[in-house]
């Protein structure tokens, strides 16, 4: 750990937020939401990327491969992105909101960064978009669903690379009835994410004719599944549907599968469930369906060489999370590319980022109004031990983006 922060290229600075909250001697989050300088943009000068991320808890290994991700595409482009030098500053936001405008305070305040790359968690995230809001400071979601960061909290300064909680999961309604499913259980964690996710999967499950008998709720970020799932046995659905991600899915379809449900009552979910997991979810994940912005095998040139590459350089298979980094990286290289390097041309930034088309690992993305990716959702079955594309649920699916004042 270290309090130095070295602005080199892909230089890699950790601070713990004892490290930060040290360094920034007691000044209040107020007081740093508005007044502070912005940074110098000198064109020599790296443009410096704050990573705000969790690397412990729950999600700590989304976070590690989101930034993973973002590394391998700057490395890719030599160090650059849109010909200006890239620098690095990271911060363990432990998705914990109660935390997360201290922190990113301190990283646009003391760190002065260009733009912040974060986060995983929906309840830190939005924490994050109203610091960005008030401070105008540049804003890529690498993975954070909260369905308002797109919706009445939009901003031509956030853009989101991942998804909304909605986008996901409204497809798998369809999905599950036409499979024959006409009661379904949902399970989730009680917070944001969770509600929103299940809300979207209610939807599209209600448009096709689909009823949900129970919503089970555990709050965050528990794993004592056991009372839920023998609530899931007693209430005898035809079908679950179930968000969980990281640790805690690992968790689950382990519990799921030693109850013996696996057999007779299928289990669904968003495609975070068994996303990055199946190495320590091993036979208990066999056959789970999910729909997601992703599959292991998308036979797409951009999907073959991000894999490989990501293997080489981390001896590890790259995931959703991954190229959901990976694709920050792009986006910020389309907007930097577009201004010369020359960040301070913010609106001609913002304008080459809104309008752009990414040949992504996931297959096309380009963004709406919103900022929001429109991508293809893919249902998924866990076979061989991947994520393999059964078919596309539903083609260039495009989050509602309900209360967003953005022209289009
Ligand atoms: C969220 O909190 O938005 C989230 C976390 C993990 C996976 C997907 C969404």
């Amino acid at each position: 750990m270290t309090d130095k922060i070295t602005t080199d290229t892909i230089t890699r600075s950790r601070l713990t937020r004892r490290t930060l909250l040290a360094g920034a001697g007691g000044l209040g989050a107020a007081g740093l939401v508005s007044g502070f300088p912005r940074p110098a943009i000198a064109q020599g000068a790296p443009y410096k990327v704050g990573l705000m991320l969790p690397y412990t808890g729950t999600f700590a290994k989304l976070g590690q491969f989101i930034d993973n991700g973002m590394r391998l595409y700057v490395e890719q482009k030599g160090g650059k992105l849109g010909g200006r030098a890239i620098s690095f500053v990271t911060v363990d936001d432990e998705s914990k909101p109660e935390n997360a405008t201290d922190n990113v305070n301190r990283l646009i305040a003391r760190e002065k960064v260009d733009a912040v790359v974060g986060t995983v968690h929906s309840g830190v995230a939005m924490a994050m978009v109203k610091v960005a809001r008030d401070t105008n400071t540049m804003l890529i979601i690498p993975n954070a669903g909260a369905n308002d960061a797109t919706g009445p909290l939009c901003a031509p300064n956030v853009f989101r690379t991942s998804f909304s909680n909605w986008q996901p999961n409204f497809p798998m309604g369809k999905v599950m009835y036409d499979a024959g499913h006409r009661n379904v259980v949902t399970i989730t964690w009680r917070y944001a994410a969770g509600a929103e996710q299940m809300g979207g999967f209610k939807e599209g499950f209600a448009k096709a004719g689909g009823k949900v008998v129970e919503e089970l709720t555990l709050p965050f970020p528990e794993v004592e599944f056991q009372a839920l799932i023998t609530r899931i046995a007693q209430l005898k659905p035809d079908a679950v549907h179930a968000f969980f991600a990281g640790g805690g899915a690992v968790k689950f379809v382990k519990d799921y599968a030693a109850a013996g449900l696996g057999k007779t009552i299928p289990l669904y979910g968003a495609g975070f469930l068994t996303d990055g997991t199946i190495p320590a979810q091993g036979e208990a994940a066999n056959g789970i369906r999910t729909t997601l912005h992703y599959a292991d095998n998308l036979d797409n040139p951009a999907n073959k060489a991000f894999l490989a590459a990501f293997k080489q350089k981390f001896s590890a298979d790259g995931d959703i999370y991954a190229v959901q980094g990976y694709d920050s990286g792009a986006l910020l290289d389309i907007g930097l590319g577009a201004v010369g390097g020359d960040a301070a041309a913010r609106d001609k930034m913002v304008a080459a980022m809104a309008a752009a088309k990414i040949d992504s690992p996931r297959g096309p993305l380009s963004f709406s109004k919103a900022h929001n990716p429109i991508q293809n959702i893919y249902l998924r079955e866990v076979r061989n031990g991947r994520n393999e594309m059964v078919s596309i649920a539903q083609a260039n699916v495009e989050d509602p983006a309900r209360g967003c004042r953005l022209p289009a």
